[in-house]
């Protein structure tokens, strides 16, 4: 990573969050800890890790995030073993729990229906303790007993110890060393339980939940309607002042190119980057990277081999965590050794860094164009208006078809904004303002059909307008800092535009 900060640096990127590096087993690609305060071989030495912290803090000014995983260690965790054992006084470290009864095989019921994520039940029987134990991931990943007192502070510890490494996020203000830290949380529940994790006035929690929306809430089937949606949900939930993020891809879901359409790559970048708030980038998704296509024998994600030989492919992880495509050297510029992790997309010798950075128009110019302009008085500190704030009827695709209905609709200030209904799920746009500076507009097709927008028929659109930065299907229509008419942009198929 060290080696790599330059490009980190040339993108523009605030602050990496590297999953997690410390010592253990791998059954959860890092996420089962067998040992909370070291490094995992594989990803080098404590003195390493320091080496790259004052890298980035002397040298680029980049922040440095951890990610900390208070809710299980590895069943290879010594607490772990010594619970088992009932070794005071590490007992009741975990969630044990008795048997409901036993089957009809004479085997111990478990004691409740409860499941695993990675599928199975939640409890498994250990002999030695004659008792059942929780695990809400993989049953190599048993569940810390946060009823116990002993927990808690022994979380804060380990926070402690790595901040006093120099990392720079986890833990909320660390007035102590007088520097602001962060703490981002973690959590698949629906929006509104999501935002409890903000806090409230009198006690605050973290600077940001993740936002997972555009990432659970839409899969194939991508629409203007379902992203404006999405956006307006988090919106409308969050607590008053907090602070927005977004986040399209990760390392546990499908790549955006492989999801939505590599089309869609920079249009989506062109949303999240120029929305409120912070957006949370998976490596790779500036260069619109795909999902590569795993077989069963190279598979290494245990919810892919638990779900074995026929069904891997609707569960592993692995196809969105293959290596990071830098170039079209041996394995990607990844690796010098004769083999990586998991196998390298073939696509890698057009589809890779060094060739998007040396092309004329990629995805990786139109990222780094994009996190530059986040640094604009409106894209800061600006207002944000979505320009299909009109209607409730664009969650409703059924009543799109009576266009008589929507005709009829009255959109305060914005009479007459939709002239064809099935606008609503083709195009979205939005707008960050701010007085006495030129405002940023983005605008986004999502049908493969050429459209064309009148853009002032919206309040405060002007009738012309600079280019900043489009799709890369969009480089035959457009050009950087041209000046076009607002009145009727032809958007040729999928694809953005930033205006
Ligand atoms: C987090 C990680 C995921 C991991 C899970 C269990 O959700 O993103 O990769 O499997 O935690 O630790």
């Amino acid at each position: 990573i060290e080696s790599r900060l330059d490009y980190i640096k040339e993108l523009g990127v605030g602050a990496v969050w590297l999953s997690p590096i410390y010592k253990s087993p791998m059954k959860d690609f890092g996420y089962d800890i067998e040992d909370f305060k070291d490094i995992a071989p594989v990803f080098g030495t404590m003195e390493d890790f320091r080496s790259l912290s004052r890298a980035m803090k002397q040298e680029i000014d980049i922040k440095l995030l951890l990610d900390f995983i208070p809710n299980h260690s590895s069943d290879q965790h010594e607490w772990f073993k010594k619970s088992l054992m009932k070794q005071e006084p590490y007992t009741d470290y975990y969630v044990w729990a008795d048997a409901k009864g036993v089957d009809d095989d004479g085997k111990p019921m478990p004691p409740n229906n409860w499941k695993a994520v990675f599928g199975g039940s939640a409890w498994e029987w250990k002999e030695e303790r004659q008792q059942f134990y929780l695990h809400q991931f993989l049953k190599q990943q048993p569940d810390l007993n946060y009823r116990n007192p002993k927990i808690l502070p022994w979380s804060v510890d380990v926070l402690q110890f790595w901040l006093d490494q120099g990392v720079d996020g986890i833990l909320l203000d660390h007035n102590s060393v007088n520097q602001t830290k962060i703490m981002i949380v973690e959590t698949y529940l629906p929006v509104d339980k999501v935002m409890d994790y903000y806090g409230n006035k009198t006690r605050s929690i973290a600077h940001f939940p993740f936002n997972f929306e555009l990432i659970t809430s839409i899969s194939h089937n991508i629409t203007a309607a379902k992203v404006y949606n999405i956006i307006q949900t988090w919106m409308e939930h969050m607590p008053q002042d907090a602070w927005a993020n977004w986040m399209v891809g990760n390392h546990d879901k499908s790549r955006v190119a492989t999801r939505f359409g590599p089309e869609l790559v920079d249009a989506m970048n062109m949303i999240t980057m120029l929305l409120p708030g912070t957006p949370v980038v998976y490596n790779g998704e500036e260069m619109g990277m795909e999902d590569t296509d795993i077989s069963w024998r190279d598979t290494k994600d245990s919810a892919g081999i638990n779900a074995g030989p026929t069904k891997y492919k609707l569960f592993s992880r692995d196809p969105e965590r293959t290596p990071m495509q830098w170039n079209s050297g041996k394995n990607a510029g990844f690796s010098t050794a004769n083999q990586t992790w998991l196998p390298v997309n073939p696509n890698y010798v057009s589809l890779n860094a060094e060739a998007q950075l040396a092309a004329e128009w990629s995805h990786i110019k139109v990222f780094k164009l994009l996190v530059a302009a986040r640094k604009a008085e409106p894209l800061v500190f600006g207002a944000y208006l979505h320009l299909q704030k009109v209607v409730k009827l664009y969650c409703l695709p059924k009543n799109l078809k009576n266009k008589e209905k929507i005709k009829n609709f009255e959109i305060p200030g914005e009479r007459n904004l939709i002239t064809n209904p099935d606008t609503y799920i083709r195009i979205n746009k939005h707008m960050r303002v701010k007085e006495g500076h030129p405002g940023y507009m983005v605008v986004v097709n999502f049908s493969n059909k050429t459209e064309t927008v009148d853009l002032t028929k919206m309040a405060h659109v002007p009738d012309i307008s600079t280019v900043y930065v489009f799709s890369i299907t969009y480089a035959h229509q457009f050009s950087v800092r041209s000046r076009i008419s607002n009145k009727d942009v032809t958007m040729p198929g999928i694809g953005g535009l930033v205006l």
